[in-house]
């Protein structure tokens, strides 16, 4: 159909695709180039700030190491970060590495189509004025999208205090593998933020990619509080050490022990010691990923399985 043809050149492709994946992801490989030394990063990387863009290892990669995300099955590289330190972050031992990412760029698609994409993304991220929207410059959003080639599940996060209680989703989370510790990148913003700093525990339901609206719904609740645990359209059962309200029909429920956290740009990085996981469904999980990488398995005839409304 000639529609099918044109479309790439008069709409940009959607920044985010919402899709389903049986956790841990394994389809794209993260590693770390610096040197003449290379090493794995799939399970040891996360972003930390949006503004400025900031990535979190535990592994010393020198100064200005270059992060490669790489179809695990091809081996073609899909796109590269390159990054710079900023600081360090050290705590329970061990030390975090913070990168600054001072460029990118990727191969999901072909030129002239590669550039065309993105300034057509970056006109419409210019005209649209939601704070989420107004936080990162264009390029920067260029750049995020690099770092989701690495499909980034979602997670809610509840918080339960005596007098505040709260459930939103995030995926600015990740495992620093080396380390055995655990992010949360939160916006400084956030209502939760002062409790989670005070309270230091929080327990994270691993959500099904078919509870996709529901998870959506809560992203209000990143600037209100929740009224009531009873008020949530789905059951929830207390978690196992802290007794947190988590999700019943999670896929899996983990609680973290908040061991440190600090003000990183625009976030509030929170890390932690998982100190309770409890596997609860084996199903395929929310994740995000870059829209122009969904394009790229969707050509080879393997897209993601996209995560539908109910
Ligand atoms: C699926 C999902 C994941 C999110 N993950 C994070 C996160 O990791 N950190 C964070 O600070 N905010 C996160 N948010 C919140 C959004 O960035 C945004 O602040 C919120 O949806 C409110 O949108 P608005 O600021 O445009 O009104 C997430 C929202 C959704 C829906």
């Amino acid at each position: 159909m000639w529609k099918d043809w044109v479309r790439p050149f008069v709409r940009p492709l959607p920044q985010w695709s919402v899709v389903a994946v049986a956790p841990p992801q394994q389809t794209v490989v993260a590693s770390l180039r610096w040197g003449k030394a290379t090493a794995d990063v799939t399970t040891d990387h996360t972003v930390a700030s949006l503004r400025p863009l900031t990535i979190a290892t535990s592994l010393d990669a020198g100064p200005h190491p270059v992060l490669e995300y790489r179809d695990r099955v091809s081996g073609r590289l899909l796109g590269e970060l390159r990054l710079v330190r900023a600081t360090t972050v050290s705590t329970e031992g061990s030390t975090l590495a913070l990168y600054h990412v001072a460029a990118g760029g990727h191969r999901c698609l072909a030129w002239p189509l590669r550039p065309w994409n993105a300034w057509l993304q970056n006109r419409l991220m210019q005209q649209n004025t939601s704070s989420s929207h107004s936080l990162m410059a264009p390029a920067a959003t260029q750049q995020l999208m690099i770092a989701y080639l690495c499909p980034r599940p979602v997670v809610l996060v509840s918080v339960d205090a005596t007098d505040h209680h709260n459930i939103f989703p995030m995926d600015l989370i990740g495992p620093l593998g080396r380390s055995g510790l655990f992010t949360l990148a939160l916006r400084s913003t956030n209502v939760s933020m002062p409790i989670m700093r005070e309270q230091r525990r929080v327990a994270l339901s691993c959500m099904p990619a078919a509870m996709k609206d529901a998870v959506y719904a809560l992203s209000v609740h990143h600037k209100q509080p929740l009224a009531d645990w009873a008020a949530l359209p789905f059951p929830v059962r207390r978690s196992r050490a802290f007794g947190i309200p988590a999700v019943a029909a999670a896929l899996r429920i983990r609680e973290l022990d908040i061991v440190h956290s600090e003000e990183v740009g625009s976030h509030t990085l929170f890390v932690g010691r998982i100190v309770s996981e409890e596997a609860q469904t084996q199903d395929t999980q929310l994740h995000h990923t870059a829209g122009f990488h969904q394009a790229w398995r969707r050509r080879r005839g393997l897209p993601f399985a996209e995560a539908r409304s109910a």
